[in-house]
């Protein structure tokens, strides 16, 4: 075992005590953090609830629609401590990773942040989408016919799964035949950001970034070659010519990657399973496929894929009551702000023809709202609407598993078949 190792393993086993600790008091919120949750919304409420804010060690945690939209916009808090140090959970992430790589711009304040998230926004904005719409609606249909070639199927490993990571490779310029190791990556990142729980997490996840950074710079080197009108193409250039450097780069490209996919699947996955949960709105979908950008919305606030955040207070502030300490954490319960009733009307009920009165949290808020939103958005809609109108009669068939995951909240396995069949609980 290397020095680097044995610190990171004490730092394992400190935080594990620590949170063995907290769970043994009972504390709701790393009830909500560790594992996956059959249904974290009534924890939510009872969050929501509260007087002032919920306090533990390891920091203060918002729930309510209006404190978490305030904490995400509010230029006070940001992401990396004052003292250039990273917040806790993320310095056991990078000691992790090594030396080597560097935070990507989720992770960064302005004005890094600015200047990395500006160099791929083109990429995603209003004036490209549009041109991805062919290619979307190529690979699901491609997907949908290989799927229901069979008369049972898995509606994630067949289909929410593949979609976005083929479509994500595309406009990165990744070749399909890497699409695979990248899947493998983001199951092992996504497995760390919920935390490192062991030392074989560690390595598993440094293998994977050493991987994973090799290909991108196997890629650069053939985009400067052959340059091409993808994102890859792009950052190469930006960085031959000064604009980032090669860790920034790496780090941006994994980030890309990883968001592109690991959410999306999610999304569809979330939405297909609370329309056939709810055969009313099945019916909706079914009889006006032109509903499934909306089915997709209510999702988003009904049961989000992106569960939480953080972030860190930049100075002293009063909030709910409650005062919060220059780099104090501050959580952010994204999947309790879609149900809030001080915002929304009936909020337990899964409708997808409601008109809310807010926009959801589902993409944050503030300078790190999410860069993908409308690329999600679009694939949401065409996989819905092609599911609506290709397989009228799809219908549950076994048991759904979720992903061993509390940030991020989605299905592993949803066993589906093209004809009737009944509606099952949530697992
Ligand atoms: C349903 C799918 C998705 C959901 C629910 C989602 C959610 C989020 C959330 C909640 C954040 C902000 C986290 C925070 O404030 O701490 C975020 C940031 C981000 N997302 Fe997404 N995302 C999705 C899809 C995508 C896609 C398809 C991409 C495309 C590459 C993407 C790229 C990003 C990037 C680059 C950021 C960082 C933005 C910044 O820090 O300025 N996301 N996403």
């Amino acid at each position: 075992m290397t020095l680097s190792d044995a610190r990171l393993s004490t730092r394992i086993a400190i935080e594990r005590a620590g949170t063995w600790l907290l769970r043994a008091t009972g504390d709701e919120f790393i009830r909500l953090s560790v594992g996956a949750q059959p249904d974290p919304y009534p924890a939510y409420a009872r969050l929501r609830a509260r007087e002032s804010l919920y306090r533990n060690k390891l920091g203060a945690v918002t729930a309510t629609f209006e404190h978490c939209n305030l904490v995400l916009r509010d230029r006070r808090f940001g992401v990396q401590r004052t003292d250039g140090r990273l917040p806790r959970f993320f310095d056991t992430l990078a000691m992790a990773r090594g030396p080597e790589v560097v935070q990507s711009f989720l992770e960064l304040d302005p004005p890094d942040h600015t200047r990395l998230r500006k160099l791929s926004r083109p990429a995603f904005g209003p004036a490209r989408l549009d041109g991805y719409r062919p290619l979307i609606e190529s690979i699901t249909h491609d997907l949908l016919d290989r799927a229901t070639a069979k008369d049972n199927f898995d509606l994630i490993a067949d289909f929410a799964g593949p979609l976005p990571i083929r479509v994500i490779s595309e406009l990165l310029g990744i070749p399909p035949v890497d699409t695979d190791r990248f899947l493998g990556y983001g199951r092992v990142l996504a497995q760390a950001l919920d935390g490192i729980t062991s030392l074989r997490l560690a390595r598993e996840l440094r293998t994977a970034t050493d991987e994973m950074y090799a290909l991108f710079r196997t890629l650069m080197a053939a985009k400067r070659e052959h340059p091409e009108a993808d994102v890859l193409t792009q950052l190469t250039e930006a960085h031959d010519a000064g604009e980032l450097t090669l860790p920034e780069l790496l780090a941006t490209c994994e980030l890309l990657l990883v968001a592109g996919f690991e959410t999306t699947v999610n999304l569809i996955g979330n939405s297909t399973f609370a329309l056939l949960n709810h055969p009313g709105q099945w019916g909706l979908l079914r009889d006006d496929p032109g509903l499934a950008r909306a089915a997709a919305e209510e999702t988003l606030r009904y049961d989000p894929p992106v569960q939480q955040t953080v972030r860190v207070a930049h100075e002293k502030v009063e909030l709910a009551g409650t005062r919060i300490r220059e780099n104090e954490l501050v959580f952010v319960m994204i999947g309790a702000t879609g149900r809030d009733p001080a915002v929304f009307a009936n909020p337990e009920v899964f409708d997808i023809t409601r008109t809310p009165e807010r926009e959801h949290l589902a993409f944050s808020s503030g300078i790190h709202y999410c860069l993908g939103a409308p690329l999600a958005r679009l694939e949401a809609e065409i996989a819905l609407r092609a599911l609506a109108e290709r397989l009228p009669d799809l219908a549950l068939d076994g048991t759904p598993r979720r992903r061993p995951s509390a940030g991020i909240r989605g299905l592993l396995r949803l066993p589906v078949r093209a004809s009737h069949g009944k509606p099952l609980m949530v697992p």
